[in-house]
């Protein structure tokens, strides 16, 4: 890797810093704007680097590039290609499907996979894309009357009643799905017009070697060199519209996809990233950051290390539990290694410490206004209610953590579901139909559980709930463990023998069950743990954090809003909400631990020469080393390698995977895919020296797609520009 010194430079030419009495502020590129007001960013855009006007990327007649940018599933981010609804988004956010796709036979995690032509893509029953058309703010017609300091209940009664009226307009006039959501913690209000498309087909997936290549280890790290990519296709009826699955479907047809540049960029390029950053929270106060950082993260941390030992230990022994488990657990790994990056990032730069100063600095605007008469008390009220639910919270988060950790206790809802059943049945013929039904659909849960796992699971984590939830315990979990005489194992042996842990037992108690059986299943010892927690929680915890919460939304609606109207040095972003944002920053290296550090970007040789066959993350395809042996690398090589990632200083946050990462011409030069350890806290606090997105360059993608992959008919339907002075 090269060493750069070059990005120390570069922050201190780009940022323009502004000292006011205690704030701080760096203008550059903190904050996730919402495309219809980029008007209003216009000229520090430009001043950055913009090169295209601001109505490229957005405008009210609907032709802007907001319409290249999809909601992928339910969580990530995808961008369109080529004319015929090509998607491209990260290989994590395809992992799922894809393992519903897979098996033993066809292992597209081992082998990958490539469609060689439309007919091969494999349709993704319940994947859908969302396109949003349109969005206009209506806090008008929402707040219209209503005064700041109504109570949440009180003032979401007229809301939610004024929020249904109104998307029922949106969606008569639009003939779009309507959604009205809240900005700025319920001080703005945006109707968002958009269309789900619900056919979706599976085009291309690298084998794991390369799309998740430094695994766990590398997951949230800078330097990496994961190709985090895979493609899929939209679908549409015979009028371009959304439709269900139908072989007569037709790829989805449009004008509005990303130009590809395989021209490459440079340090202190312009960039930006559209797409869905699920949640941030930048305005909270202190104490609440507190509660994250000393409480909630440190529990889920510790109950994840367990969990994910466990899970390890099994999935290694066994290729089976491997495909079992392998998505489960990039879900959970990626908290548990986000949520140390977070934790370290608060600690060494002191930002509970800067809320503080911060808040004293608020406060003494606060007590000089006299427009906001509620603005002096907000950090008070904060500081007492926080204070008073420490100890729930932490109880909370180690059963959601801990006891819910353990898979055959929330599974147990599925008995749960039959007790009711039963209670209301009124003939044994009807229940045994009913129960049949709900059966069936806990089945999918079979497919990917290991009865063995999980018990290893439930002799760790038990006894850190026990030991660790403050006393917060049912009767039920204290009397089993002492009919067991205090050994967890011993507990866990008897829980286990539930009829939970194996489909064919399930199902031979359905057919077994009539009306009067209720006791089968009260006797069964997973479900008295689940029945016992679900109450637990309802009667000792939820009504606590409910309250809690309750009054945190208001009290955070009014900071917000005092935040806003008193803090005049400041430019204020929505928290995001997974809703469609653009962020924009620069091409830009770091250097988190001294002089020497980071380059702002990583190559093939240096993925090759962290091949190691021995560690499955870091297993390099046999194909890849021929590749690179033979620097077969086509149009995509540039220096005498291929290009893999690159950081970049754009406020980025989960959701934003497989973003489009854009030039200032707006032109499609990777895919984001994560952040680097070192900022992972700008979900909390955005920090432009630490704070950096990774993006998987796309010359890389492409040299994936046509030299790995064999699947060059796909770029023929892409538009690629920056090749003037490249052979084939
Ligand atoms: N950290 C990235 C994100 O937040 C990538 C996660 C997938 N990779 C993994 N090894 N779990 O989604
Ligand atoms: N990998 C993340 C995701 O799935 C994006 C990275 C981030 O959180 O910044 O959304």
């Amino acid at each position: 890797m090269r060493k750069t010194t070059l990005f120390s430079c570069i922050i201190k030419t780009t940022l323009s810093l502004v000292m006011v009495g205690n704030f701080c502020h760096i203008y550059a590129k903190e904050g996730m704007w919402l495309p219809p007001t980029l008007k209003s960013r216009e000229a520090d855009m430009k001043k950055q680097g913009l090169d295209i006007p601001i109505e490229q990327l957005y405008n009210d007649a609907g032709t802007g590039l907001n319409n290249a940018v999809v909601l992928f599933g339910r969580g990530c981010t995808g961008e369109i290609i080529s004319s015929k609804g090509l998607v491209l988004t990260n290989h994590h956010c395809g992992y799922g499907t894809v393992q519903g796709l897979s098996s033993k036979e066809h292992d597209y995690f081992a082998n990958g996979f490539w469609a060689m032509n439309n007919s091969e893509e494999l349709p993704c029953g319940g994947l859908t894309v969302t396109f949003i058309r349109r969005m206009e703010n209506v806090t008008d017609r929402i707040l219209n009357g209503i005064d700041d300091t109504l109570s949440e209940a009180a003032r979401d009664k007229v809301i939610s009643v004024r929020i249904k009226n109104l998307e029922k307009g949106y969606k008569v006039a639009s003939g779009m799905d309507a959604q009205i959501k809240p900005y700025y913690n319920g001080n703005q209000y945006w109707v968002i017009l958009s269309e789900t498309y619900r056919d979706i087909r599976l085009v291309g997936f690298p084998p794991n070697g390369i799309g998740t290549f430094g695994g766990d280890t590398d997951n949230w790290m800078w330097p990496r060199h994961t190709g985090d990519f895979s493609m899929f296709r939209v679908y549409a009826g015979k009028d371009n519209k959304p439709a269900d699955y139908s072989k007569d479907n037709k790829p989805y047809q449009t004008s509005q996809y990303f130009t590809i540049n395989a021209g490459g960029y440079k340090e202190g390029d312009f960039t930006m990233v559209y797409g869905f950053p699920g949640t941030t929270m930048e305005y909270i106060s202190s104490y609440q950051l507190n509660q994250i950082y000393s409480i909630i993260d440190p529990i889920r941390i510790e109950a994840r290390t367990k969990r994910l030992n466990a899970w390890t230990n099994h999935m290694t022994a066994s290729r089976d539990v491997f495909l079992k488990y392998t998505s489960k657990r990039a879900g959970v790994a990626n908290g548990w290694k986000k949520w140390q990056g977070e934790v370290r990032g608060l600690r060494l730069n002191n930002v509970v410490a800067k809320k503080e100063a911060y808040e004293k600095t608020f406060q003494g605007l606060a007590v000089n206004d006299n427009t906001l008469p509620y603005a002096d008390d907000l950090l008070s009220s904060m500081a007492v209610k926080s204070m008073a639910v420490n100890d729930v919270l932490s109880a909370d988060e180690y059963i959601k953590e801990a006891v819910y950790g353990i898979e055959i206790i929330p599974h147990a809802a599925v008995l749960d579901k039959m007790l009711n059943a039963m209670r209301s049945a009124n003939s044994d013929t009807k229940l045994r139909d009913t129960l049949q039904k709900i059966a069936k659909q806990a089945s999918g849960f079979y497919k990917n559980y290991d009865a063995a796992t999980d018990m290893d699971v439930f002799t760790s984590l038990m006894p850190l709930y026990i030991q660790k939830c403050n006393g917060y315990i049912p009767g039920a979990f204290t009397k089993q463990l002492q009919e067991h005489g205090n050994s967890y194992a011993d507990w866990c042996a008897y829980v286990f023998g539930s009829v939970l842990t194996d489909e064919n037992k399930l199902n031979a108690l359905v057919n077994s069950l009539t009306m009067a059986d209720a006791e089968k299943i009260q006797n069964d010892p997973a479900w008295q743990l689940y029945h016992a927690i679900v109450e637990f929680r309802r009667e000792k915890i939820t009504p606590t954090v409910a309250k809690y919460n309750d009054d945190l939304a208001y009290l955070n609606r009014l900071y917000m809003n005092a935040q806003y109207k008193l803090d005049k040095t400041k430019t204020f972003f929505p928290d995001a909400n997974l809703t469609l944002r653009l962020t924009y920053g620069q091409v830009q290296g770091i250097d988190p631990d001294g002089p020497a550090g980071y380059s702002f970007q990583t190559n093939i040789d240096e993925a090759i020469a962290k091949n190691n066959p021995d560690v499955e993350e870091f297993r390099v395809p046999e194909k890849l080393k021929e590749l690179n042996a033979k620097k077969d690398y086509g149009r995509w090589q540039t220096n005498n390698t291929v290009p893999i990632a690159f950081i970049a200083s754009n406020h980025t946050s989960g959701g934003n995977s497989g973003s489009p990462v854009l030039n200032a011409k707006g032109e499609l030069i990777g895919t984001n895919f994560d952040r680097i350890w070192e900022g992972t806290m700008s979900d909390l606090y955005f920090d432009t020296n630490l704070c950096r997105n990774i993006s998987l360059d796309v010359r890389y993608t492409l040299f994936v797609i046509e030299k790995f992959g064999g699947a060059g008919w796909l770029l023929k339907e892409m538009n690629i520009v920056g090749l003037e002075n490249k052979k084939r």
